[in-house]
């Protein structure tokens, strides 16, 4: 009797401390743990949804969608319906390793008291992206800015001189109005009932998911889903990265290719990307091109592993190349909950390229840098 009792006290004190561990485990950070929840340094859960990277003197600092309190049923005129949270604004954090971000706080808050402002809580900010201008020292902010029920399809700018912000909102427009995309035919001109491109020619074009890419030569493009969503056109930015430079062409022509991640190997642009189903997760596609604006070639589904064929019930978001790493990329997906935005999570693996050159992201529990073959 005497020695099992002294047994389940050996029992009961391993697993006290297996518990100690267990609580403990979260912090700091040694390894990425894809689809778990991810705190920040004071504890919370990260923030940062559809977000974009930019590493600034030996800084990251993570930028995204803030989406804070309860998911509802988005239904305006009846033209759209589906979930949405009250608009936060763009959060940022701030690591040295990529495992530990700090929450400086919003970069760019909504706007509570006007209902006309852009980014009043009402309207939609999404999947913000921050490059940095070396000529004018500025940190520059694209946003897809957007109605309640997604009709204004705009992009937004907003520009600081610090990479925490916060940020001056510039104001909204729809990109390049009153030119022609490089690759147009004389039928893309024509049919404006039907033809969203002519459509739209004079006052800009529609511009909903977005990235921003920032080439070895210091130009800047932004890549868009426009023309209603169906085809992505990629436009050249101005030298202070602030505006169109009236430079664009139209990519994956009726592809309905959504959440572009875009980046650069070897001397080729790659996309990571998603087809158009909301939050509800697709297969995930890639695509390479030897000159920004295209031809681009579409190489398939990058993803393996269990869920592949859906992207590891994600999206897309961003591929972040690891400072002072050749050819070390992270692939950075949203997996939402549109149920419950808030506690969508995020999904981080090693972008590595297969034996035909293709991108290639494989599933793993957790992992972390460098990732050594
Ligand atoms: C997705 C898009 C997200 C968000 C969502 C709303 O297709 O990638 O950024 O806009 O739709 O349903």
């Amino acid at each position: 009797m005497k020695k099992k009792s002294s047994l389940s006290f050996t029992a009961l004190v391993f697993t006290c401390l297996a518990s100690l561990k267990a609580l403990c485990a979260d912090e700091p950070h040694a390894n990425f743990r894809p689809g778990q929840i991810w705190n920040d340094t004071a504890g919370q859960p990260i923030n940062a949804h559809g977000g974009g990277i930019l590493f600034h003197a030996g800084v990251y600092y993570w930028y995204g969608e803030l989406k804070e309190g309860r998911t509802y049923l988005s239904q305006v005129n009846k033209t759209w319906g589906g979930t949405r949270v009250i608009a936060g604004g763009v959060s940022c954090y701030s690591s040295t390793n990529l495992y530990d971000w700090k929450n400086e706080g919003l970069a760019l808050p909504s706007v509570a008291e006007d209902p006309d402002h852009d980014l009043a809580c009402e309207n939609v900010i999404e999947r913000p992206k921050v490059i940095y201008n070396a000529r004018t020292k500025k940190f520059v902010m694209w946003l897809h800015q957007d109605s309640p029920n997604y009709a204004a399809a705009r992009s937004g700018v907003a520009v600081s001189d610090t990479p925490t912000g916060p940020f001056k909102y510039l104001g909204s427009f729809r990109p390049n109005a009153g030119v022609w995309p490089i690759n147009v035919t004389a039928k893309d001109k024509k049919h404006q009932e039907t033809n969203f491109l002519a459509r739209d020619f004079r006052g800009g074009q529609m511009a909903r998911d977005m990235t921003l890419f920032v080439d070895d030569d210091g130009k800047a493009y932004q890549f868009y889903a426009s023309e209603g969503n169906p085809t992505m056109q990629v436009s050249l930015l101005t030298d202070d990265y602030l505006k169109p430079a009236g430079k664009y062409a139209r990519i994956f022509i009726g592809r309905s290719t959504e959440a572009p991640a875009v980046f650069k190997r070897n001397g080729k642009y790659y996309m990571i990307a998603s087809g158009c189903s909301g939050w509800d997760p697709n297969t995930a596609r890639s695509a390479v091109a030897d000159n920004i604006f295209g031809p681009w070639t579409e190489l398939g589904n990058p993803c393996r592993g269990e869920n592949a064929d859906k992207t590891f019930l994600c999206q897309s978001t961003f591929v972040l190349p690891v400072a002072g790493q050749t050819n070390q990329l992270i692939a950075m997906f949203d997996r939402w909950n549109k149920w419950h935005l808030q506690d969508s999570r995020y999904v981080w693996l090693p972008l590595e390229f297969d034996m035909d050159g293709k991108p290639l992201v494989q599933w793993r529990d957790q992992w972390s840098l460098p990732l050594t073959k």
